[in-house]
């Protein structure tokens, strides 16, 4: 039995899991970015409580009525660039940037921007970027769409069907190689912040890592499917809790306790 399945751990718990990594997957959902007044999608007040997904986000509901998809993008957009990074998306970037010894890989579910605008170099969007728009025939283009959103419901440049969010949507793969990408980073441990662990195929690679025996320390507000089998599972916001574990993960005193083996 790890040390803290018995009890809610703490984040010296977490951090002695997550020290001794080499290569850190941060991986992220909805719940990261609510601090920041982004809704989250299962939640009280959430995305899917207001609205109906397939109406929305899925291309049978775009076909049906893309001008209502549109408006609903447009509206996130907008929300999404009025917010701010909170301290613990900040508190990430300083994790990516110090953390001694080893390499962090930010991989979300989320498609706002919170964690670019953190300072943080590199993420992986598996779920695609709100600020896209792509063809919606196929054809391949894709582009970062202008704040005045100057590219939506125009046809495509480059084979004239309607442009569409670049999102991935319900029923659709991700984004070909996105996958690839953590498996060939090939991470030692993860640390699981503000994802509900149910969308597929996202889900199954903390679980995945868990049967492995590698160390996966789940931040969450509250309970989830994951956390009976999380190394470790803090119970509170992303805002509090993750400043301070990045304290101790960035701290060389947390570095020499684990080599003095106290
Ligand atoms: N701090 C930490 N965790 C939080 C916070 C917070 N402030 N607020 C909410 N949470 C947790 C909730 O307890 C929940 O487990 O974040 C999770 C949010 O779950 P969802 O709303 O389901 O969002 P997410 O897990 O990102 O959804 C995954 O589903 O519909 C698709 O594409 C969509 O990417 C999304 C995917």
């Amino acid at each position: 039995m790890s040390e803290s399945r018995s009890a809610l751990a703490t984040i010296a718990d977490a951090a002695r899991l997550l020290a001794p990594c080499r290569r850190l997957l941060v991986l992220s959902g909805a719940g990261l970015s609510a601090d920041a007044g982004v809704p989250t999608f299962r939640c009280e007040g959430g995305l899917w409580n207001e609205y109906d997904v397939e109406k929305l986000a899925s291309p049978e509901g775009f076909a049906k009525n893309p001008e209502l998809v549109w408006e609903w993008y447009r509206e996130r957009r907008l929300r999404v660039a009025e917010a701010k990074p909170h301290s613990g998306q900040r508190a990430l970037a300083l994790l990516q940037e110090h953390f001694p010894g080893g390499t962090v890989l930010m991989a979300t579910t989320n498609e706002d921007d919170l964690l670019e605008r953190s300072g943080i170099s590199q993420v992986i969007h598996l779920h695609g970027s709100l600020f896209d728009t792509a063809c919606s025939g196929h054809c391949g283009w894709r582009s970062r769409d202008g704040d005045d959103n100057s590219l939506s419901m125009v046809p495509c440049p480059r084979c004239g069907a309607p442009t569409r969010p670049g999102s991935v949507w319900y029923g659709e793969p991700l984004p070909a190689g996105i996958l690839q990408a953590i498996t060939h980073f090939d991470p030692d441990g993860c640390l699981l912040v503000g994802s509900s662990c149910i969308v597929q195929p996202v889900a199954c690679i903390p679980s995945e890592m868990a049967m492995a025996k590698l160390a996966v320390v789940e931040v969450n507000r509250e309970e989830t499917p994951f956390s009976p089998i999380a190394s470790c599972s803090l119970r509170g916001t992303a805002k509090e809790l993750l400043p301070g574990l990045v304290d101790l993960l960035t701290s060389r005193t947390v570095r020499e306790q684990l080599h003095r083996g106290t």
